[in-house]
């Protein structure tokens, strides 16, 4: 697609604003798709959700919503839209449908997984239940309908100690992932039964790198995502959901810093705290990078990959959602 002289005029205000992350010669192919997806939404009357993981010309250009999987589900459950589309992962997705069903919820690439998500089945939960009978069922919100509808409640990496305590018990099931389980254990006193799920992009970082970045950049401040390792937790200076680590950026803004998470983070977060530095060893997420300005485009002109659920799933699943968003931050 050509910039045309209105193209131009309509989204050089975006570029200035995202211009140190993104290339001009990049920005040339970014601008008419920009143009055609923010039009083409207010005709359709739809709204575009995006994670914090996306890059800075879906999060910046065309998102009417970015957060961390906690707010879009909350998001989710307010929209007025027609048309949902997510820009994300396939459980995000299909969190949306869960909390809107009778809407089009969109995913511009099916196949953007996440590899917390698929450790695990609904066939697995039910097992885990006949092993710890009575004991309730806490999943990340990373899973899949399926698992979600063997759940008691949901939770996100922004409140999983929040919730896992609001339980009042001695013991949960929490899973599928087994660093989040383990971070979650060492603020509770609750007794935690973890699944051996991992996130393929957080368990890359490890504590020698964290070690050796601080040893070269005094003052630094190293803030990380509870999906890595216990040793990069141990080795930084604040855990947070995505979300968590843009606000600690954006209320303190330290002169340098490390976000130990996916790598669109530090580009979109930069964006917003011109005076911060960021230094960045990071690691992209195949998923997430799935979704693109053309896919976009498609699947809003064509109200295609649309998210499909049975009514029973619908229900079971949605439960775990609401007592979770009910719960909050
Ligand atoms: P947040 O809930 O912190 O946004 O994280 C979601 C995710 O997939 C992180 O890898
Ligand atoms: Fe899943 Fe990890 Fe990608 Fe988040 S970053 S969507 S947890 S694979």
């Amino acid at each position: 697609m050509a910039i045309s002289a209105e193209v131009k005029k309509v989204t050089d205000p975006i570029y200035q604003k995202i211009s140190s992350a993104v290339p001009e010669i990049e920005w040339a192919t970014h601008a008419p798709y920009i143009y055609k997806i923010n039009k083409l939404k207010k005709e359709k009357n739809a709204v575009i959700l995006a994670h914090n993981y996306q890059t800075p010309e879906i999060y910046h250009g065309i998102s009417d919503f970015s957060a961390d999987s906690l707010a879009l589900a909350v998001e989710a459950e307010k929209t007025k839209a027609e048309i949902i589309v997510m820009c994300g992962v396939h459980f995000m997705a299909e969190t949306v449908k869960l909390m809107n069903p009778n809407k089009k919820v969109l995913l511009p690439d099916m196949r953007a997984g996440c590899s917390l998500s698929s450790s695990i089945t609904g066939e697995d939960v039910k097992n885990l239940k006949k092993q710890y009978p009575g004991v309730p069922v806490v999943s990340y919100v990373n899973t899949s309908a399926d698992v979600k509808a063997e759940t008691d409640v949901c939770c996100t990496s922004a409140n999983a100690i929040k919730i896992v305590n609001s339980l009042d018990v001695k013991k949960v099931i929490f899973l599928p992932d087994d660093y989040l389980a383990k971070y979650v254990a060492s603020q509770t006193d609750v007794e935690i039964i973890s699944w051996k799920g991992t996130c393929e992009v957080h368990e890359k970082f490890n504590d020698e790198e964290i070690n050796e970045i601080r040893k070269n950049n005094p003052g630094i401040k190293i803030i990380a995502h509870p999906e890595c390792p216990p040793d990069v937790i141990n080795a930084s200076d604040f855990t947070g959901s995505t979300s968590g680590m843009i606000k600690y950026v954006k209320d303190k803004q330290p002169e340098k810093v490390m976000m130990v998470t996916e790598c669109s983070m530090s580009d979109n977060v930069q964006i917003d705290n011109p005076n911060v530095k960021f230094i960045r060893p990071c690691n992209l997420c195949p998923h997430m990078k799935r979704i693109t300005l053309p896919k976009i485009l498609d699947c809003l002109e064509n109200e295609s990959n649309e998210i499909i659920m049975d009514d029973i799933t619908i229900e079971k699943a949605r439960k775990s959602v609401e007592r979770m968003t009910k719960i909050g931050r």
